[in-house]
Parts: C-alpha cells; sequence; structure tokens
C-alpha cells in the first residue's frame, strides 16, 4: 500500500453578507466528495472554511438592516453553517475571518512584507460620498460607462460592453448606497509590491499546481505585466486596522485567504495538532478550491503573500466553472435563484450531490442543472439502479431467510468480480476530480446487477427454490454493498442507511473488495423517495419576484 498522505483541503471562504446558493453548493461539494474520499482510502485529511466577514458591502448591508457588522456575522455563520450541515459538508472547522487568529496571521504577513521592503505607500485619488462620509470603492461608485455610454454602470467595469475602467473615468459618478455626487480626495494607501515577485510566481505556476488551462490564463497576465496591489482601505471600513496607522485598513481580499491558515491555527489549538506541520513544513500538502472568478486572487496575490511571509505555498488549486439553472445564469426573475433553503424545502441534499457529482469534471466548464434532467437522472440512477437493489431484494431477505445471507452463486460471482476490478479505476477518477467519469464509469454496474436482478427474478425462485433465490440474493446485496461504497463520497446519507441495512461498515476503500457471505442483516428501511417532477414547478414558482 502507498504510504498516507497528509492534506489540508479548504474551499473558498463564502461571504457572510449573503446566504448559501445553488452556485456555492457546486463547490463545497465538489470539495466535500474528494475530501471524503481522500479520507476513505486512508489519507489523513482536514477540510478548512470560515465566513470571509470582512468589507465594504458587509458594513453596507449592517447598516441597512440597522445592527452592527458583528451582529451580522454571527447571523450569517450559522446559517452558513446550518445549510453546509444539511447538504454533509464535511467541515473539520468553519470559523469567521473576523477571529483574533486571523487578526494575529495578517498582521504577521504584513510586517514580514514590509521588513523584506515589500510594501511602500502611494497618494491616490479616489471618490468620496460627503453625505455617507466614505471613500467610495468600485462597487459602490456608479455612473455612464465612459466607452460606450451605457447608464448606471459599476465603478470598474460595464455590464453592457465589457470594457474596464477606472472609476474616475465614470461618466456623471453617482454614490451607489445614497445616489449623491461624490468629490475626489487624496488618500495615502499601502501597496504590496506584487511586481517583485513575477519570477518568483511564473516559477511556481510552471510547476504542477494549476491545470494547464489555467497556466495559459496565467501566462497571458504575466504577459499583460504584473501591477502592484493596493492592500489598504480607508475608515470607515469593517476589518483589522493597519498596524501603525491610524485609520487604514487591511483590504478585504488579504484578510481573507489569511483566514485558511487562521482557521487551521484555530483547529490546532482545539485539537492540540501540531500547525508548523501543516503551514510551515512539507509534510502536508494544501489543496485549495475555487470558483474561476477568483482564480488572481489565489494565484497570484496568495502565493506572494505565502512566499514573503515564509509559509508553505499551494500544492493544487482545483478551479470549477459557474452553475446556470436550465441553461441560463441563475436568475430572480426566472425563480432560479435558489438558496440552500430554498432547495432543502423540496428536495433531498443527497440528490444535489449525486447531480453535480454526475455533471462535474476537473475544468473550468460551467456546469448546468437543469431540473428536468435533475428528476429524470435521480430517479433512474440513485432510486432506479441503487435505493432499488436494497429495497427488492431486502424484502425477501428480511421476510423469507430471517435476515441472514447465504453465499453467492456462480452468475453472481462473475459481476462482482467485474465491479471489484474496477475499484482502482473508480478511486482514480476520484483522485483527479473526474467525478462525472466516476458516475458514467459505476452505473452500468448497477444496471448489470439490476439485469441479473430481473432474470433470475429470486422472489419467484424463492417458491421452488429456496437456497439458488438466497444465493441470488447475497450476490445482489454484496454489489448494493459495493455500490454504495464506491458512492459513499457521493452519497454519504444514503450510504450510511445501506451501512445499518447490511450491518458492515463502508469506511475503509479496500473493504469494498471484499464478500459478505452467511452474515445476518437488519430489517430494510427506506434510503430514498422518488421525486416527484411537479415538485420542481413549486420550487421555482414560490421563487418569482
Ligand atoms: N469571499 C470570497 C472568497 C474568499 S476565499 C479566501 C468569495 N465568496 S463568494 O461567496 O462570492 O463565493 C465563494 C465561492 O463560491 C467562490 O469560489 C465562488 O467562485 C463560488 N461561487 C459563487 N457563485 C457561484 C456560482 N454561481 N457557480 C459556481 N461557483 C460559484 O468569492
Ligand atoms: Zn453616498
Amino acid at each position: 500500500m502507498q504510504t498516507k498522505r497528509k492534506i489540508l483541503v479548504t474551499s473558498a471562504l463564502p461571504y457572510a453578507n449573503g446566504s448559501i446558493h445553488l452556485g456555492h453548493l457546486v463547490e463545497y461539494i465538489q470539495t466535500d466528495i474528494w475530501v471524503r474520499f481522500q479520507r476513505m482510502i486512508g489519507n489523513e485529511c482536514y477540510y478548512m472554511c470560515a465566513d470571509d466577514t470582512h468589507g465594504t458591502p458587509i458594513m453596507i448591508s449592517a447598516r441597512k438592516n440597522g445592527i452592527t457588522p458583528e451582529e451580522l456575522i454571527t447571523r450569517m455563520h450559522s446559517e452558513h453553517l446550518r445549510d453546509f450541515n444539511a447538504f454533509r459538508i464535511s467541515f473539520d472547522n468553519y470559523y469567521s475571518t473576523n477571529s483574533p487568529e486571523n487578526r494575529q496571521f495578517c498582521e504577521y504577513v504584513y510586517l514580514e512584507a514590509k521588513k523584506k521592503g515589500a510594501i511602500y505607500e502611494k497618494e491616490i485619488e479616489q471618490y468620496y460620498c460627503e453625505h455617507d462620509a466614505m471613500f467610495l470603492p468600485d462597487r459602490m461608485i456608479k455612473g455612464s460607462c465612459p466607452v460606450c455610454k451605457a447608464a448606471d454602470q459599476y465603478g470598474d467595469n460595464c455590464e453592457v460592453c465589457s470594457a474596464t475602467y477606472d472609476p474616475t473615468e465614470l461618466i456623471l459618478p453617482y454614490c451607489a448606497v445614497c445616489s449623491s455626487k461624490p468629490v475626489i480626495k487624496k488618500a495615502t494607501h499601502y501597496y504590496f509590491k506584487l511586481s517583485e515577485f513575477a519570477g518568483e510566481l511564473k516559477k511556481w505556476v510552471s510547476e504542477e499546481h494549476v491545470r494547464p488551462e489555467i497556466k495559459n490564463k496565467l501566462k497571458e497576465w504575466f504577459e499583460q505585466g504584473i501591477k502592484d496591489w493596493d492592500i489598504s482601505r480607508d475608515a470607515p471600513y469593517f476589518g483589522f486596522k493597519i498596524p501603525g496607522t491610524a485609520d487604514k485598513y487591511f483590504y478585504v481580499w488579504l484578510d481573507a485567504p489569511i483566514g485558511y491558515i487562521a482557521t487551521t491555527k484555530n483547529w490546532c489549538e482545539k485539537e492540540g495538532r501540531n500547525f508548523d506541520e501543516i503551514w510551515k513544513s512539507n509534510v502536508f500538502e494544501i489543496h485549495h478550491f475555487i470558483g474561476k472568478d477568483i482564480l488572481y486572487f489565489h494565484t497570484l496575490f496568495w502565493p506572494a503573500m505565502l512566499m514573503v511571509s515564509g509559509f508553505s505555498t499551494p500544492t493544487k488549486i482545483n478551479v470549477h466553472g459557474f452553475l446556470t439553472i436550465n441553461g441560463e445564469k441563475m436568475s430572480k426573475s426566472r425563480g432560479t435563484f435558489l438558496n440552500a433553503s430554498d432547495y432543502l424545502k423540496v428536495f433531498d441534499p443527497e440528490f444535489l450531490r449525486f447531480y453535480y457529482a454526475a455533471k462535474l469534471g476537473p475544468g473550468v466548464d460551467d456546469i448546468d442543472l437543469n431540473f428536468n434532467d435533475f428528476v429524470l437522472r435521480i430517479n433512474s440512477d440513485v432510486l432506479g439502479k441503487v435505493v432499488n437493489i436494497g429495497s427488492r431484494i431486502g424484502a425477501i431477505v428480511n421476510k423469507k431467510f430471517y435476515n441472514r445471507l447465504g453465499e453467492i452463486d456462480d452468475q453472481g460471482e462473475v459481476i462482482l468480480d467485474k465491479i471489484r476490478k474496477v475499484l482502482p479505476k473508480i478511486a482514480e477518477a476520484y483522485e483527479t476530480l473526474q467525478f462525472n467519469k466516476m458516475i458514467r464509469e459505476i452505473m452500468p454496474f448497477a444496471d448489470m446487477l439490476n439485469k441479473y436482478i430481473n432474470d433470475t427474478a429470486p422472489w419467484e425462485l424463492v417458491k421452488t427454490d429456496a437456497k439458488k433465490a438466497k444465493e441470488i440474493c447475497t450476490a445482489a446485496l454484496n454489489g448494493l454493498y459495493i455500490l454504495s461504497g464506491m458512492l459513499k463520497p457521493v452519497l454519504p446519507r444514503i450510504s450510511e442507511g445501506v451501512e445499518k441495512f447490511l450491518g458492515v461498515s463502508l469506511i475503509n476503500w479496500e473493504a469494498l473488495a471484499r464478500r459478505i457471505t452467511n452474515h445476518k442483516i437488519n430489517t430494510y428501511e427506506r434510503l430514498a423517495e422518488r421525486i416527484d417532477p411537479a415538485a420542481i414547478d413549486k420550487l421555482i414558482v414560490s421563487q418569482k419576484k
């Protein structure tokens, strides 16, 4: 057997000013499946995440709700955790970037960077709203696009013509909060000399930390030139104050990724683990999962911050695409901007895990959730092919064989052998994030088992040849055992139901190849319910605004 790997895994930290929606879940489900697989093959794997709590939008959203930012983030933290638990996202620690550990690490990284001459001050001009008494970041200012003249565009880019520009170029700018006309004001900002890291970053990128298509994207960025990075924001700002300044705060994108480290530290303290082994040595691999929209932060800013402060750089950055629903961007007016909690009112969380797995590959392609396809797929694959084996055969074994399994007949053994042989291939597909391929590989074996059950009809055979019927049922339930074992990272709840039913454990990948014969099982309890297609309308209509 291969030596045990030690792996730290993260998903991006969701913003604390919004609910978890089905788009977010692509990432948390993808990560969780990978993490659960790693644990199942015996690697030491820990999964860290937290709420991303700082920044202007959170400050403004709290203000609008008449509460403090702290109250807002406390409320959202429990809401996020509730949703993640419902989808069985198996974090080892779910923390917050507004933590003492995070403040300490942010200051540390900053002071290390400063010590190494990687920080400088620069005076810049920025829009300032006198009514709200604040500088207006790109997304807090609107106006007409300087290129196509479209009205009501944000300060950084135009959604009509896609042009990017400086907020000071907007025509007739106005404050996005109060609509008043902003003034230009000078302010000193702190910059991180990212440009000086271009060489080191290029080298890092050339190693196998990202997939080829991401390397190409990065090559484009390197060719355009790496600009220094403004890491400071002016008060009022909800975040950490920069040491040695009166009213400057760390930009949220500095403190957010450092949250990965702070969350690990918090967990190490609680669990008595060795922090340095994880973030300050090569003992642990570090794997980040992110969406394609936050690539720049994770592949340029983040490694540079780690390099300057002496922490381990990422082993892998896995980047996924965006979710579309019924072929289009999630939209409130179409009723498809669905939160995790909306989905949970209508469907079983296991089903979304399965559907996303069936769609997800290792690349950045967007994935589509088509609800008609979803219903067909879940009813046919999860219910019709997997769960069905348990319900049909369970009833016979429970009633006719006093819950006892016997031997396995020859024909059954041939099928089971074929399934066992595919285990390494399935493991490889999990490892390389080819979940769609993994599901495609597994399903024909479920078909094979169902055909075997239909052809041999043990419910008939039991009347004339009980011994043979018992052998067939034993083979079928061995098939269910391997299938639900292979699918356990995807379908943890259903697989736990199978464990209970069969009186076996499915926590170890290698053990999936074993035979379960002459063994006592338990009464079959329903593992999942078929979806009624009418439920889709119920979900979508209730959302239309
Ligand atoms: N707070 C930042 C991440 C900081 S990480 C140090 C952030 N938060 S987010 O809530 O907007 O997004 C969290 C993750 O969910 C990101 O990786 C993002 O790409 C992903 N997704 C958000 N919407 C998504 C879809 N519609 N589809 C797929 N993934 C999406 O970014
Ligand atoms: Zn204003």
